[in-house]
């Protein structure tokens, strides 16, 4: 008998779509399933005013294919030039949905980040008076922290002075890697909310470190110990709403992903939905799919669920995936999950 599963379509409330070739290849692996995604905004320049973000929601749209139907959701990069007026007013339009905090240092095109928080406090006060979230990228980024530690450093040292420094400022801890931050999550009330990707609840450091180096699988915060990935899977898995899916699809071409110093990121827009109804089967919460994936999202968000559905199904022979998808600007390997994926979602 077919097993299948009908779900609201989906959101991916963190994604990086870059900028024109390959913005033009990407984004119809997301489109295809995706109601609307949360856009990451650290471009070569980064999205940083409202006018940037307007002409990069242009841009998005004029490459999605035919007959898509995909919302992207702008979000501004803060930097200690940020003007609050600028932010107010991107927001006051419906255009900008969230504003992002990289530490400055921490991950690919982040130098233009923040330094010193006092420079953002009024930025920050703003936000929190009109209810826009901020979405953080939470590793420190001081060179004498152990990288498997910096998102536990963080959340003690930056995230959570910073959150009581701000009343009302609501916050998504994006792409969280470790037990404290599903611990920190949970206990945060309703204006504390948390991503987690697809590979981060498939891979541990192992899988990029033993038996050879695999840079399809760096990507940062760095994926971290087999008990951090079990603790992923069980808040993913809970249906509880502070969790919700932040795929943080990120291509990098491959000349760049194998390279003596490659980028990080894994590449998951094309299999994701089949990578997740394999885990949620596993765990035996495939009722809970669509909580994480298309319900506890837009709550958070305050944004209606999307109209329409998709439907999963398992088939008895296992669905190949391609292995890389071919843009203008070179190929991008897909993320491989290490084990045969029975689940597609029909077309
Ligand atoms: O793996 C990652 N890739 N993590 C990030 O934080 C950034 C992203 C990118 O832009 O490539
Ligand atoms: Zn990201």
């Amino acid at each position: 008998m077919t097993q299948s599963l009908t779900l609201r379509r989906p959101d991916d409330w963190h994604l990086h779509l870059r900028d024109g070739a390959m913005l033009k290849g990407v984004l119809p692996e997301t489109a295809r399933h995706f109601g609307r995604a949360i856009i990451m905004p650290n471009l070569v320049p980064p999205v940083v005013t409202g006018d940037q973000a307007a002409a990069y929601r242009d841009r998005i749209l004029a490459a999605l294919p035919e007959g898509a139907s995909f919302e992207p959701l702008m979000v501004l990069y803060l930097t200690e030039g940020t003007d609050p007026a600028d932010v107010r007013a991107a927001h006051a339009s419906g255009l900008v949905k969230a504003v992002k905090l990289y530490p400055a240092g921490a991950t690919t095109n982040s130098h233009g980040g923040v330094r010193n928080f006092e420079n953002v406090r009024a930025v920050l006060d703003t936000m929190a008076e009109i209810g826009l979230p901020l979405c953080v990228h939470g590793e420190v980024t001081t060179h004498e922290v152990d990288i498997f530690d910096r998102e536990a450093v963080f959340i003690d040292t930056v995230l959570d002075p910073l959150r009581r420094a701000t009343p009302g400022l609501r916050v998504v801890m994006e792409h969280i890697t470790t037990e404290e931050g599903v611990a920190y999550a949970r206990t945060g009330g309703p204006d504390l909310g948390a991503t987690i990707t697809t590979h981060h609840l498939i891979i541990n450091r192992n899988h990029i470190l033993a038996g050879g180096i695999k840079p399809h699988y760096y990507c940062l915060p760095v994926a971290k110990r087999e008990k951090h990935r079990l603790a992923l899977r069980k808040a993913a898995t809970s249906g509880e709403g502070c969790y919700f899916l932040g795929t943080d699809s990120a291509p990098h071409v491959d000349a760049l992903k194998e390279h003596a110093c490659g980028c990080a990121g894994c590449f998951t827009a094309t299999n994701t939905m089949s990578c997740l109804a394999h885990v949620f089967e596993e765990e035996g919460a495939l009722d809970r799919l669509e909580a994480f994936t298309s319900l506890n999202g837009p709550a958070f968000y305050r944004l209606p669920v999307n109209e329409g559905t998709i439907r999963l199904v398992k088939h008895e022979a296992p669905h190949a995936f391609p292995e890389k998808i071919y843009t203008e600007a070179g190929p991008v390997t897909v993320f491989n999950p290490g084990f045969p994926l029975h689940w597609t979602v029909e077309a």
